[in-house]
């Protein structure tokens, strides 16, 4: 995969276990982003610590693995033009308090760590995140 042509997704343990999987990925899918990888599995807390070492220092580090590690998720690669910046505006703000009306996670999210889907923040970290959950058998770009 080349480097800015895609975006890594999670849709989170809550949004899974409410069933908004279908929506969500409509969702994605009308907004232009193609699916070029998907599957769902469960990260043991080993692997939702590696996925979000960034913030491993935070406060809310804990609180947070806790949340990725208590059900599925249901992960993707996602192409698309400047995939990382125009997904991110897409789901919106981390805080659903202040997501823009039509956001993803305005829709969905249920608080700040229950916030329904994840983003990748730059084209590093999209390929980092994407061969993290794919192997190459896996990516059809
Ligand atoms: P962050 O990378 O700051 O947000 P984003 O997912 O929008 O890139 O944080 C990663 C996740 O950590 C975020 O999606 C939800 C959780 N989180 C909290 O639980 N509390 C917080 O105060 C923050 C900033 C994030
Ligand atoms: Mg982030």
């Amino acid at each position: 995969m080349k480097k800015g042509t895609f975006t890594l997704t999670m849709i989170k343990p809550v949004a899974v276990k409410e069933h908004h999987v279908g929506d969500i990925l409509s969702h994605i899918e009308h907004a232009g982003f193609r699916i070029i990888a998907l599957k769902m599995t469960q990260m043991p807390k080993e692997k939702a610590e590696v996925f979000y070492e960034e913030h491993k220092d935070k406060p809310f580090f804990n609180e947070l693995v806790t949340f990725m590690k208590s059900g599925p998720v249901v992960a993707a690669i996602l192409e698309k033009e400047n995939a990382v910046a125009d997904f991110r505006k897409l789901i919106g703000s981390t805080d659903p308090v202040e997501a823009e009306e039509g956001t993803i996670r305005k829709m969905f999210a249920k608080s700040k760590t229950h916030n329904a889907i994840h983003g990748s923040d730059s084209d590093e970290n999209a390929m980092r995140e994407a061969w993290f959950f794919f192997s190459e058998m896996e990516q059809f770009s």
